[in-house]
Order: C-alpha cells, then sequence, then structure tokens
C-alpha cells in the first residue's frame, strides 16, 4: 500500500547551527518543502540580520539537489522593537516572532520577562501581520510542571487574544485537551502546531520502568487522556492543527546525564510517524490537511504543488545519527516504523 500527499512543511523546527545543521537538516529536507526555523542559538536571532545570516548558513548546508526553504523567526525579548518588527515583516523572510517566556525550556534565557511590556511591539505586528509564536508555558516555580502550559492560557493567552483580537498567534506544541478547547475556541486567528512525541506518548513512555531521557521535552508529555484530545484534535480535520514537529537535537551527552535536557529529535522520521498516528486513528485521508494544506493556509502562503510517496513497509530506526562532533538518539530508536518514505 502507498499514499501519496501533497509535499508537507513542518512548521516548528530547530536546526541549530555550524556543524550540527548539516547533520539534521538533509532530514528535514528529505520530507519537507519548507519549515519554520526556530531562533534559539546562542546568541538567540533577534533582527532581521541575524537572520538572514542564520538563513545563508542553513542553505549553505543543505545537500545537493535539495529544495527546501527555510523560514525564519526572530525572536522576541524585552528590547524588541516595533521598528525592527517592519524591518521583519519587510524582508519577506521573516513568517514570525517567538515568544519564549524567560526560563521556559531550552535556550531561552534571553526570552520575555513581562508580556505586558511588549504590547506596542504586539500592536505593531498586528498591524503588519506578522505571526506571534508562543511558547505557552507559565516558569513560575511554584506552578506544577505538568500545569504549566494550562495556566499559561489562563494568565497569558486569554488576555492577549482579548487584547489583540487581530493577532495572528501559534499556540507551538500544544500538549493538552485545554489547549485544543482554547484553540477550538479561537479559530480564525490562533493556530496549534502538534508533534509526533505528543501524538505517540503519555508521560507513562518518560517514568515507567526507569528515567527515559530521550522522552524528555518541552511542555512535558502529560497523562494519557490529554494524547487522546491532541490525537482527536490532529485527525479532525479542523484546519487550525497542523503539523510542526518541534524536532530539537541534543548530543547523546547532553541527554543522558543527570541533568538531561529537553527536546525530542523526530526529524529522521517526521511524516512516517504522523501517517503512523492517522492510520491508527482510521484517519489517514485527513494526513494531508494536516501535514500540507492547514499550515501555509495559516500562514498565507502557497500550499507547495509537489508531492511526497510513503509505502506501508516496515524500517528499523538507527540506534544514533552523526551530530556535528557528537551523535543524536532519534525518538524511537532501535524501533521500527510501518511507512517509509519512497526516495
Ligand atoms: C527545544 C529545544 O531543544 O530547542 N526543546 C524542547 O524540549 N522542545 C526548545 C523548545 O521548543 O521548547
Ligand atoms: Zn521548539
Amino acid at each position: 500500500m502507498q499514499i501519496t500527499l501533497i509535499r508537507p512543511d513542518d512548521w516548528h523546527l530547530h536546526l541549530r547551527d555550524d556543524e550540527a545543521i548539516k547533520s539534521v537538516v538533509a532530514h528535514t529536507a528529505e520530507r519537507f518543502a519548507r519549515a519554520i526555523v526556530m531562533p534559539n542559538l546562542k546568541p538567540p536571532v533577534t533582527t532581521t540580520a541575524m537572520a538572514m545570516a542564520y538563513r545563508d548558513r542553513i542553505l549553505s548546508a543543505l545537500p545537493h539537489n535539495s529544495d527546501f526553504t527555510p523560514l525564519m523567526t526572530l525572536y522576541m525579548t524585552d528590547r524588541l522593537t516595533s521598528d525592527e518588527v517592519i524591518v521583519a515583516k519587510k524582508s519577506q523572510i521573516i513568517k514570525g516572532i517567538k515568544l519564549y517566556p524567560a526560563g521556559a525550556t531550552t535556550h531561552s534565557d534571553a526570552g520575555v520577562t513581562d508580556i505586558r511590556k511588549l504590547y506596542p511591539v504586539l500592536e505593531t505586528m498586528q498591524r503588519e501581520g506578522l505571526p506571534l509564536l508562543i511558547h505557552a508555558e507559565v516558569t513560575d516555580p511554584d506552578v506544577d510542571i505538568f500545569d504549566r502550559e494550562q495556566v499559561f492560557i489562563d494568565r497569558h493567552l486569554r488576555p492577549l487574544t482579548r487584547d489583540f483580537p487581530a493577532l495572528p498567534m501559534v499556540f507551538e506544541h500544544i500538549t493538552t485537551r485545554q489547549a485544543v478547547d482554547f484553540v477550538r475556541a479561537n479559530e480564525g486567528t490562533v493556530g496549534a502546531t502538534i508533534t509526533v512525541q505528543h501524538l505517540l506518548y503519555n508521560r507513562n513512555a518518560m517514568l515507567v520502568g526507569g528515567i527515559r531521557p530521550h522522552y524528555y521535552c518541552l511542555p512535558i508529555l502529560k497523562r494519557e487522556s490529554h494524547q487522546s484530545a491532541l490525537i482527536e484534535a490532529a485527525t479532525s480535520g479542523e484546519s487550525h492543527f497542523f503539523l510542526g514537529t518541534d524536532s530539537a537535537p541534543h548530543p547523546q551527552h547532553a541527554k543522558e546525564c543527570a541533568c538531561g535536557c529537553a527536546g525530542c529529535y523526530t526529524a529522521h522520521a517526521a511524516i512516517e510517524l504522523y501517517a503512523e498516528i492517522f492510520e491508527r486513528a482510521n484517519a489517514l485521508d485527513r494526513l494531508e490537511g494536516f501535514a500540507s494544506l492547514f499550515g501555509p493556509d495559516f500562514y498565507g502562503l502557497p500550499r507547495n504543488r509537489d508531492t511526497i510517496t510513503l509505502a506501508k513497509k516496515k524500517w528499523s530506526i538507527p540506534e544514533s545519527y552523526q551530530f556535528g562532533q557528537d551523535r543524536v538518539v532519534p525518538l524511537g530508536s532501535g524501533e521500527s516504523v510501518n511507512w517509509q518514505l519512497v526516495r
């Protein structure tokens, strides 16, 4: 059995920098035509000039003959100005500005400390129609890690959608039923990406029988009822839910240690794993909308014209892949996948 889809895009991706880009971008470029590239480098990508230079580094790391377009983002800090927003919009290469609450996740220490201080900048983004991409988790030490997304909805997303009713927002990597409900209640301006790992697993995968660091990402995997809500949303055919892998490679030693960092690497088999999820939910006919149509529609970009084909044919995921000078352990390492990209 085979399925052919309009070539998909990845609306949330980490490519890192330097040598590491080369090791991971080929996996994405084989499967996806475009990807929204996250700006959480060290130092973060905060200006259009930095994003253009980063884009050039990505393009030169691509394998020959690959036809892949990185869509760039800026990292919002307390110091972002309306002038920079206007420059970004004019450049046509910046497709969104990413809001990381300070300290929420990997490389987010330069993130926003108080969103209200950025209201003038958000006004400009709304006027220019430049989407706000949100890592929606509070960082207060007194909020339980499993509740950080739903608390962010009440404390920050409700006010934001009330105060900026025409600002396009992407609620990134949603992980809870509350997030699904919020996106539905704000359809039209709010879209959401859903990752492979949050559809495939719940927190048991990470914690039962031993701590498994390769399932640790942020927002953290939640309980099974949330996983079911995400599967239902992704396979619903509703256009506000679309594909974003949040593939976030880290060197093996940085994850397999006493304080392992957050991020799952999924670029090696992303569309294949989504196919598996949709097949299991009896919704393969809805994969194309989720993977290839709703994202570009939300961002106001043309849909792709070429296609990819997946064959139902088992293959084994390697234990690890090259990652710069290191190795990265992919999601599903050593396990098998039922769908294979036809090359
Ligand atoms: C991401 C990373 O490693 O850059 N990690 C993650 O767990 N998702 C950052 C992010 O998107 O939160
Ligand atoms: Zn991410």
